[in-house]
């Protein structure tokens, strides 16, 4: 197949994230989509533009939470990638809950919730990229199947180029289909 060049740019695919952070003591919730599992651990991370609103939360708090909205949550998450709680109160936005494990809102309207403690971080060109140990993690019940997540039911978006995407099917386990191309 023919190659074609693309500009140098980051097109994705990634998970749509809102990450959470207490600033001043007040929630805030904004857009991610940098970001992801730093290693096999449970050690999310999320790179953060160092002006955001957000990011002065975690730095006073030391706490972040990860929270993924399904493909229903489409408008209002997009609408927090586009506005800053320096000036307008997203937190109205959702119904936040808390973990006395660690000070970062979560969204109750969110299926998948992860509560992280920030245990490194590192400048990169304007952004911070935050390292969090997962303190807590949440689901909703009726995302499980047979007790695990089950993608279809989180019904997550994905970002790619200028476009979200939801998640179709099924297609495979991890570990399993290769096994076949194994002698
Ligand atoms: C789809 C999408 C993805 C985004 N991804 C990121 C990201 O990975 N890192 C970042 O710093 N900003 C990202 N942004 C921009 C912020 O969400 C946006 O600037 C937001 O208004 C900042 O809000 P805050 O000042 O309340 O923290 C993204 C926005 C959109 C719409």
């Amino acid at each position: 197949m023919k190659k074609v060049k693309l500009d140098n740019q980051p097109v994705g695919p990634f998970p749509t994230m809102l990450v959470g952070a207490s600033i001043d003591g007040k929630a805030n919730y904004t857009t991610v989509g940098a970001g992801g599992c730093a290693c096999l651990a449970p050690v999310l991370c999320v790179s953060l533009k160092d002006t955001h609103h957000t990011t002065k939360g975690i730095l006073q708090t030391g706490y972040f939470s990860v929270n993924i909205p399904s493909v229903e949550l489409l408008e209002k998450t997009d609408y927090c990638g586009l506005v800053s709680g320096k000036n307008i109160d997203k937190s109205i936005l959702f119904t936040s809950f808390f973990s006395e494990e660690g000070n970062a809102p979560m969204i109750e309207e969110c299926p998948l919730n992860f509560l992280c403690k920030v245990c490194d971080k590192k400048g990169i060109r304007g952004f911070t990229m935050f390292f969090g140990e997962m303190i807590a993690a949440y689901i909703n019940e009726n995302c499980l199947s047979d007790g695990k997540p089950d993608p279809i039911k989180v019904d997550p978006i994905i970002m790619m180029g200028f476009s979200y995407c939801n998640m179709k099917e099924i297609i495979g386990h991890p570990f399993s289909e290769g096994k076949s191309l194994n002698g």
